[in-house]
């Protein structure tokens, strides 16, 4: 999608859709493509708010001479300077050389740390401090790592409009509009919304929750992000997907991740997840790490009470695959999971051992029994998995009903 398109009486919309780049931060894939969202504001001042990926500056600058008609630019306002929203400000800087760049403090710091270019006009904002464009003025309120330290957000009262940066945004192109009310399958845009979450922005769950509690303050009519589609529709139904996102709100259900190299780990996981339906547990996945990319486990995994592992042993030790997934699970910091766990081995034990050492390591509950084959799981061993089905369902039994905390109800 390449028009500008108006918001409102003042507002356009100049962002991009990047269909090229296979990988967002060069390890998440994009299957659908990414947006980096962008706005000009014309009022007495003219200010854009954003920019984009370097490999879309031509059309970014294109759009924006034209959404300008023949105005020169004021401000840039900065809101975050990860590069796929600063790469493209040297060029604005070039383009047009009178602009003042706003950001904070730490805004500056990262800008000079990643672009030499000369420092230009600026104006340094900190916590509550506005910026009068004419009709409108924006205040600026410091997100601290939503993404990154120096994240904030701005606040545009006269029609409360929230510009939020990255938080509320998702992976994913803008396919059928621009707005929230446009999407055509609001199930993918709440997967890809929850991917994103808690890939790149889970580590910092409290922060985020604690930027989420101050803009509760706000009355927020518009949540207009850098990634993903504008809320004029629903802004509440992001909040309620990123407020449960970042309390770490459960399903009441199990998923059951498992890696398998010649098909007996994975009847394992089979015949377990039977046994967890036997058991009367309703909400059960199953999910092949060696097929699955660990960025869509991650996000399942967040999203259960329930998470049961299997691997089986390779070189002695961990399965590679289930390891890389264990590794972000820990590097995300995720919390209060019932823990099962799985493995098998032909000469020498290793995957069970490790992922019990893990499950140790972290604030989970950890379920008895674990299971361990020798190359093809037994009726002992089947046993056993039922046991752990059942204990699973008891562990489960405990956990309120309830609506799922991570669907867009529109
Ligand atoms: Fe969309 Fe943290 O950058």
């Amino acid at each position: 999608m390449t028009t500008i398109v108006p918001v409102n009486a003042y507002l356009r919309y100049i962002g991009v859709n990047d269909r090229e780049k296979p990988l967002f931060e060069h390890q998440w894939p994009l299957p659908y493509g990414m947006s980096y969202n962008s706005y000009l504001l014309l009022d007495e001042k003219t200010a854009l708010l954003d920019c984009v990926d370097a490999n879309q500056s031509d059309v970014f600058a294109g759009k924006l001479r034209e959404a300008l008609e023949g105005r020169d630019l004021d401000y840039l306002i900065i809101h975050h300077v990860e590069p796929d929203h600063s790469a493209t400000i040297p060029l604005i800087r070039a383009l047009y050389p009178e602009v003042t760049l706003v950001g904070n403090q730490k805004t500056f710091e990262f800008l000079d740390q990643f672009y030499q270019m000369d420092p230009g006009k600026r104006l340094v904002v900190d916590e509550g401090d506005s910026l009068s464009l004419g009709a409108h003025s924006l205040r600026f309120y410091k997100t601290a790592m939503t993404h990154w330290p120096e994240s904030m957000v701005s606040y545009l009262a006269e029609d409360k409009i929230l510009f939020s940066q990255d938080i509320f945004g998702g992976f994913g192109a803008l396919d059928t509009g621009i707005f929230d009310d446009q999407v055509a399958d609001t199930r993918l845009l709440a997967d890809e919304s929850c991917r994103y979450y808690t890939n790149v922005v889970a580590k910092y769950s409290a922060m985020a929750l604690r930027a989420l509690k101050k803009l509760d303050g706000l009355e927020i009519q518009t949540i207009l992000p850098v990634h993903g589609p504008l809320w004029r529709s629903h802004p509440d139904q992001i909040l309620k997907l990123y407020r449960n996102l970042s309390k770490q709100e459960q399903r009441k259900g199990v998923l059951v991740a498992f890696g398998s190299m010649y098909g007996n780990t994975e009847h394992m996981a089979e015949e377990l997840t039977l046994y967890l339906k036997e058991a009367g547990i309703q909400d059960v996945k199953l999910l092949d790490v060696t097929k699955t990319h660990p960025s869509t486990v991650t996000a399942e995994a967040w999203k259960y009470r329930g998470l049961i592992l299997g691997a089986p042993t390779y070189n002695h030790a961990l399965f590679q695959p289930m390891k890389t997934v264990v590794d972000i699970l820990t590097e995300n910091k995720m919390k209060d999971k019932i823990l099962g766990l799985f493995g098998n081995y032909t000469w020498s034990g290793g995957a069970l051992k490790a992922l019990k050492a893990w499950g140790e390591s972290q604030p989970y509950t950890l379920l008895e029994p674990s299971v361990e084959a020798r190359s093809s799981a037994k009726a002992e061993d089947l046993k056993k998995l039922q046991a752990l089905a059942q204990a699973m369902a008891q562990a489960l039994a405990a956990f309120p009903d309830q609506a799922d905390p991570f669907s867009l109800d529109f």
